[in-house]
């Protein structure tokens, strides 16, 4: 792996050797097009493996890695740059974006927004990547949301003056963490860890990171899932710009990817399989050594009844409190990341959410809870994808909890909690009815695990079709019996897959 000083040294070099014959030396280390733009990790490797795909540059793995770990350091984005979008990096390719219309519909449309936000730029720097867009794409003009007006023209006059000044090659946010970005040195150390895995449950535990030469650690994670499965594994990370961490660690025989911000004491962000990104946890972690709270395990309580609750964090010591109406019966156990209690709530306990107190510590919400108002399917909105069958891409689940919410005194909504529930599908439309979507799409598991059909052509089929279906996905809740409806999309394999969506 490429540590941070061996970037230093050799990226200049790197650079010097591999793109300077297409790329202007301006002096020192100063290239046309390359010293001109700033971008995540993710924007660095896209625009190098570019250079190699479509421009015939040459050059080993290792070299690249040098140059990706070199160019995000010096010219990568500030932390509060990435606010909003990180989800592109954490690859939650369910998101549905919400950038403004003119922006998602001239660049929105062939790739995510957030590709666009995870850069800056000055005004020529945003002009070239318009004009490098249509030479490369010439038929992107007749497109639909391009054929309806003068797209380069509208491009050029209008989208280059507002990314420039939206996303600018300079600012305050990094001129600033350019100063503050905190060492590498900080990392190694024990970091208690939670999170949440869709249609599984939480996790929780230790993560021990352990320093490595230059910007690179060794990781090893030990926890456990809620329903007593092992999470457990080790492997290795590395860090960019002083917060981008980017672990690789097997977890059982799953390798897994870890995309984090760390960022004063804490990582924040999104824990994968690498082979199938739709199975993360949305993952938090406080080092050892500072006080902090990270979550309530669960997160929610039944007015008039008793349940063992977990808080999760670092630092902690004594017992909680749940506010008026939620009594501690008993501590069952207290450690400086975990303090386990069993909770009783009184029948005529406040609904609504409130905040948990650990000695000085806050942070973190409990949501008390009579009656169900509303079960919402998370996602709302989402997309699987049939595979397997011959071919070289794995099927691609849906995976789905029933959040259900409830009503406070104030008549207010509030998010109680995933709570079991059974799961269905059903056809989302006529179309979806005729066709029979329901039987060739896939299968919806008990778990609300949707595990979409085989890839190819089906002779079964109308015009033998494949397996694409348009879906409801229903959410009944164990408990109480309401219903939630959600948008299931089972269509194609995505064969282009770059690190950005
Ligand atoms: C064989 C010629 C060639 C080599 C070698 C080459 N490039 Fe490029 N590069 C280009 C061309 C042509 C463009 C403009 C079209 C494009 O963006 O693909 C470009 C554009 C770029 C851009 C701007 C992309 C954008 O989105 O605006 C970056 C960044 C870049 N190159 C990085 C590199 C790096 C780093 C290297 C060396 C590792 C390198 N290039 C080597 C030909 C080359
Ligand atoms: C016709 C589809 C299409 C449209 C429309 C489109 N893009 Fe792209 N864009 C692409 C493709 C394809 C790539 C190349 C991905 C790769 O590097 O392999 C790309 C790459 C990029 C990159 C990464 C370039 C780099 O090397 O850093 C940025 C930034 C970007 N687009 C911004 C925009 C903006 C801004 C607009 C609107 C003005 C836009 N795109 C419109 C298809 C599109």
């Amino acid at each position: 792996m490429c540590t941070q000083a061996q970037a230093a040294d050799e990226g200049p070099a790197l650079l010097k050797g591999k793109c300077m014959g297409c790329h202007i030396h301006e002096g020192g280390d100063s290239y046309s097009r390359i010293s001109h733009q700033r971008k995540t990790p993710e924007g660095w490797l896209m625009s190098i493996a570019r250079m190699q795909v479509m421009h015939g540059l040459s050059i080993s793995d290792d070299d690249r890695r040098t140059l990706v770990k070199y160019l995000a350091d010096k010219q990568g984005l500030a932390p509060s740059e990435t606010d909003g979008v990180r989800y592109a990096m954490e690859r939650r390719l369910n998101t549905v974006e919400h950038f403004d219309e003119q922006l998602t519909q001239m660049c929105g449309r062939c790739h995510s927004g957030a590709r666009v936000a995870l850069q800056r730029r000055p005004a020529k720097e945003w002009e070239h990547l318009v004009n490098f867009h249509l030479g490369q794409w010439p038929s992107l003009e007749y497109q639909a949301q391009s054929r309806d007006r003068d797209w380069l023209e509208l491009a050029l006059t209008q989208m280059v003056p507002e990314l420039a000044k939206r996303f600018p090659l300079e600012d305050q946010a990094w001129a600033d963490w350019q100063k503050a970005r905190p060492k590498a040195q900080a990392l190694p150390g024990q970091w208690s860890f939670s999170g949440h895995m869709l249609a599984k449950g939480d996790v929780r535990g230790v993560m021990t990171v352990s320093a490595d030469s230059g910007d690179t650690f060794k990781v090893e994670v030990q926890g456990q899932y809620a329903d007593g499965t092992p999470f457990t594994g080790s492997g290795s990370a590395i860090l960019y710009n002083g917060y981008e961490w980017r672990g690789n660690v097997k977890v059982g025989d799953t390798p897994m990817r870890q995309i984090f911000a760390a960022l004063n004491g804490e990582m924040k962000g999104r824990m994968f399989e690498a082979e199938h990104d739709e199975r993360g946890l949305d993952f938090s972690a406080a080092k050892d050594g500072n006080a902090r709270l990270l979550s309530v395990q669960p997160a929610f309580l039944k007015a008039g009844g008793e349940a063992e609750l977990t808080l999760v964090g670092s630092g902690l010591s004594g017992t909680p409190e749940f506010g008026p109406g939620v009594e501690v019966v008993k501590v069952l156990e207290v450690t400086p990341r975990q303090v386990r209690v069993k909770v009783k709530a009184a029948a005529d306990a406040a609904v609504g959410t409130r905040a948990v107190a650990l000695g000085a510590l806050k942070g973190v919400d409990l949501a008390v809870y009579k009656d169900i108002a509303e079960v919402k399917v998370v996602p709302a909105f989402s997309i699987a994808r049939v595979g397997e069958n011959g071919g070289s891409t794995p099927k691609v689940q849906g995976r789905f909890e029933a959040e259900a919410w409830g009503k406070d005194a104030a008549g207010q909504p509030y998010r109680i909690g995933y709570l079991p529930a059974t799961w269905s599908v059903a056809p989302f439309d006529e179309r979806a009815e005729e066709d029979q979507d329901v039987k060739f799409a896939g299968q919806m598991q008990k778990d609300g695990v949707f595990v979409p059909g085989a890839a190819g052509p089906n002779p079964e089929r109308r015009m033998m079709t494949n397996n694409a279906g348009n879906l409801k996905v229903i959410a009944q809740l164990e408990e109480g019996g309401q219903k939630g409806e959600g948008h299931l999309i089972v269509t194609v394999q995505r064969w282009n897959n770059p690190p950005l969506p």
